[in-house]
């Protein structure tokens, strides 16, 4: 079977002056990644490996670049799920690490759990061997400045950076050659956030889903209003009677209609076929496809 892969970095109002940084970092994961699928990587190690250069990239709101919380720090959240077994990770409220998605793996490959949070997570992560970082390697002057004009700002709700505002979680979806799929997405969710908040990215079913009987899906958006309704897990479902792209559209229109959320959403269904849509005026994704080879968009 061929290998499928495709990438998102965020839906938002993407300034037109951010579109090439955000179109290029997708793009970088899928030209790195792909290959290797094509060599043989299962699905579950491409997900993570893309996430992981999408983490470097101070472009995104994952990993290095994310946004500050009221207290002007970063707090990551991350989850990887493979579709084969229905295996899963996940990490919130982790500081201090480039890599949340590789704890994340690590919470479910080495331990008898699947979600670790906080202080727990940072000795988890700590006694992995994950090396902790000076906070400002992380930080981005772009952020420092945002946190700065909205911290004691009363009209700003944290909402609003899905509107006309620097946001972009992270996510990486995979079918490997041998049909199986996996899922992984890492965010540092949204600015201002009160600490300890967690998003949909690392909730099993909300922002992150992966089942070998009906699609791998990662989410990016007001993680408030997608936690409520499932949508990852939703949209995979829905993948097994219409198709991954309906699947996608179909679940947006969803969100929209029953809790006012804005999103956007990436898919492959159990056939092999990408779904991608979002709500936002912009998604940055990228995939590879088997005619054309790499394609990269900021709108569906
Ligand atoms: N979708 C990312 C978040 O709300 O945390």
């Amino acid at each position: 079977m061929k290998p499928k892969l495709i990438v998102h970095g965020g839906a938002w109002s993407i300034p037109n002056k951010m579109i090439d940084p955000h179109l290029l970092g997708v793009e970088q994961a899928i030209r790195e990644i792909y290959p290797l699928l094509e060599d043989g990587m299962s699905a579950l190690d491409a997900v993570e490996r893309a996430v992981n250069i999408l983490e470097e990239d101070p472009t995104y709101d994952s990993g290095r670049g994310a946004f500050l919380n009221a207290k002007g720090e970063i707090e990551l959240d991350a989850m990887i799920m493979n579709g084969a077994d229905l295996n899963m990770g996940a990490v919130a409220s982790l500081q201090n690490l480039l890599y949340p998605i590789s704890v994340a793996r690590m919470v479910m490959e080495k331990t008898e759990h699947t979600f670790l949070v906080g202080k727990g997570a940072q000795e988890f992560a700590r006694a992995m061997g994950f090396v902790e970082l000076d906070p400002r390697e992380l930080l981005t002057e772009r952020e420092l400045e945002f946190w700065h004009k909205v911290r004691n700002d009363p009209t700003f709700e944290t909402r609003d950076v899905f509107r006309p505002q620097p946001k972009g979680t992270c996510g990486a979806v995979a079918m490997d050659e041998n049909g199986n799929l996996a899922v992984a997405t890492s965010t540092g969710g949204s600015p201002r956030k009160l600490p300890g908040r967690m998003g949909d990215s690392p909730i099993p079913g909300a922002g992150t889903w992966a089942d070998n009987h009906s699609a791998a899906c990662s989410v990016t958006g007001w993680g408030e209003a997608i936690m409520r309704v499932v949508l990852a897990k939703h949209a995979s479902d829905l993948s097994t009677t219409i198709g991954a792209m309906e699947a996608c559209r179909s679940s947006l229109h969803m969100l929209k209609t029953r809790v006012d959320g804005d999103a956007g959403l990436i898919m492959i269904d159990r056939h092999g076929n990408y779904g991608f849509a979002h709500n936002t005026d912009r998604m940055a994704f990228a995939y590879w496809d088997p005619d054309k080879g790499l394609v990269s968009r900021i709108e569906a």
